[in-house]
């Protein structure tokens, strides 16, 4: 049996922000139970849901040396679907209304905290982890933590590390002054080989640099990110470790994510049925939102982090030309304030045709997600993404630029070999943007059978954790073997 323990700033089903908590809750459940115990690490937020919060039991306590002071520790745990999780309990760092807050100094530092914090339970919950993987920058100091302070005690010596990068546009950088007062690291880490990230400290970079092996959500995004435009700073780094660089597609919960079976979603439907079935739904979402009800305009999807990484700005640039045509836009979403108004403007504006649901509902996720003939994610950027594979499952076509996750899952229409799951376009371009979508409408409108062809092929493409997860045991086999190995 190998030990494997995934740390990271949110999990499905206690506290999502993205699709990182998608990940963090689906990916586990699928590693072989026979061969690997795979347990899970995350904050406990005071602004979890209640009924998250009363799943959780105490478990222990104790204090810890951070930044100066003495901070309670406290452990919390829960069973979920065959996983175990912890839960790290501190009421100043994770007090807030929402996980993360805009203060960055105070991001760095809580996540500092809880990094430091994950490595000091592991004696007290008795779990000696062979390999930890970690997700994302708030955990970057993992890998530098177990190098540095942890690495003198036969405990954690030997435990491999993994880094894997949902997003490197997020890194945890700060000045190098206040980064090394928090993390009590030696002037040893701040130096450009190490921590530091022209003149700042990057916690990512932290990460990058210390853990054995770097996983990304995509084997595109893995190239892109050797490359300046997506490399954030870190593109050198990227490409002199890209012989430990591996890309794995994600994948989504089959079972959460399942049109036959959906609670939420109020008629049912397979890839037998979908077209008269599928429709209702959207009939239903039209009349839940206020929409006309039209079964010919093809039903558009959002639902997004509202943020420039989604492309947003192609969007606004183009509402009012595709407003002419016979199409309509929902929108699900939070975050920029100006994205978050552009689309209550245009609401306004096309009422009956553009809806806007400017807040998080896990239930209107999946009644888009089922309702919508097309799905838009016009990414500047995406390491994986998990919407379009949402979109997919549910027979949604999406509509996509060519880049990071959506490249590698999004198989583009070809009318002459009658393949492809949806609609991509190259460039960053609101044109090509708009080209995209009215060749979808026009293969809606007008070809009909092909369309229908699609939403087949879609429903049929297998985006299930299957073949990743297996990826991920091979890699934790490789790191972890190969210890075993020296060891002797
Ligand atoms: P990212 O992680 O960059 O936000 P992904 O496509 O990987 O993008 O994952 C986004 C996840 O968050 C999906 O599960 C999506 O359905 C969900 N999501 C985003 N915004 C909302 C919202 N307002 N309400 C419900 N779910 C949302
Ligand atoms: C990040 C990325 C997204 C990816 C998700 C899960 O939030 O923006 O593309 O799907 O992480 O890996």
């Amino acid at each position: 049996m190998k030990n494997i323990l995934f740390v990271a700033s949110e999990g499905v089903p206690f506290i999502k922000t993205g699709g990182l908590a998608d990940v963090v809750g689906s990916l586990p459940k699928c590693i072989d139970r026979n061969h690997y115990d795979v347990r899970v690490i995350l904050p406990k937020y005071n602004c979890m849901h209640q009924n998250k919060k009363d799943m959780l039991h105490y478990r222990d306590h104790f204090y810890m040396d951070f930044h100066w002071k003495n901070e309670y520790v406290g452990i919390l745990e829960a069973e979920y679907e065959g996983i175990k999780f912890y839960f790290i309990d501190n009421e100043y760092y994770f007090n807030g209304f929402k996980p993360y807050s805009d203060n960055a100094l105070f991001e760095i530092e809580k996540f500092a905290f809880f990094s430091k914090a994950a490595l000091s339970i592991l004696p007290v919950i008795g779990f000696r982890p062979d390999l930890i993987h970690c997700h994302d920058w708030q955990t970057g100091l993992i890998p530098v933590y177990l190098h540095e302070r942890f690495a003198g005690s036969d405990f954690y010596r030997g435990i491999k590390t993994v880094m894997t990068i949902h997003n490197l546009k997020f890194q945890g950088r700060w000045n190098v002054k206040d980064v090394q007062e928090i993390t009590g690291l030696s002037d040893y880490y701040f130096v450009p080989d190490r921590m530091e990230l022209y003149n700042d400290a990057s916690l990512l970079k932290g990460g990058l640099v210390f853990a054995d092996v770097i996983t990304t959500v995509s084997d595109t995004y893995a190239e892109e990110i050797k490359t300046e435009f997506y490399g954030e700073g870190l593109d050198g780094l990227m490409r002199a470790r890209e012989n430990d660089l591996y890309g794995i597609v994600n994948g989504i919960d089959y079972t959460d994510f399942n049109p036959e079976t959906n609670r939420y979603i109020p008629y049912q439907y397979s890839a037998a049925n979908f077209r008269k079935e599928k429709v209702k739904n959207k009939r239903a979402l039209q009349a839940e939102l206020g929409l006309d009800q039209d079964n010919k305009a093809m039903l558009i999807g959002i639902v997004s982090r509202l943020t420039d990484q989604k492309g947003f700005d192609l969007i606004a640039y183009m509402m009012d030309e595709l407003c002419q045509d016979n199409v309509q836009i929902v929108v699900l979403g939070t975050g920029e304030e100006r994205y978050e108004n552009m689309f209550r403007h245009f609401a306004w504006k096309y009422s009956g045709k553009v809806s806007a649901q400017i807040y998080y509902s896990e239930e209107l996720s999946h009644k888009i997600y089922a309702a919508s003939d097309a799905f838009l994610m016009p990414s500047l950027f995406e390491p994986c993404g998990l919407s379009q594979l949402m979109s997919l499952r549910y027979g949604t076509l999406p509509i996509v630029r060519e880049t990071g996750g959506l490249k590698d899952t999004v198989q583009p229409y070809n009318e002459f070999e009658g393949t492809g799951t949806g609609f991509s376009f190259t460039n960053y371009n609101a044109h090509e943007m708009l080209s995209a979508i009215r060749y979808a409408e026009h293969i809606y409108r007008d070809k009909k059978r092909e369309w229908n062809k699609m939403v087949e092929r879609a429903m049929a493409a297998d985006f299930s954790w299957y073949v990743s997860a297996k990826k991920y045991q091979e890699m934790y086999d490789r790191l972890i073997d190969q210890t075993d190995i020296t060891e002797v």
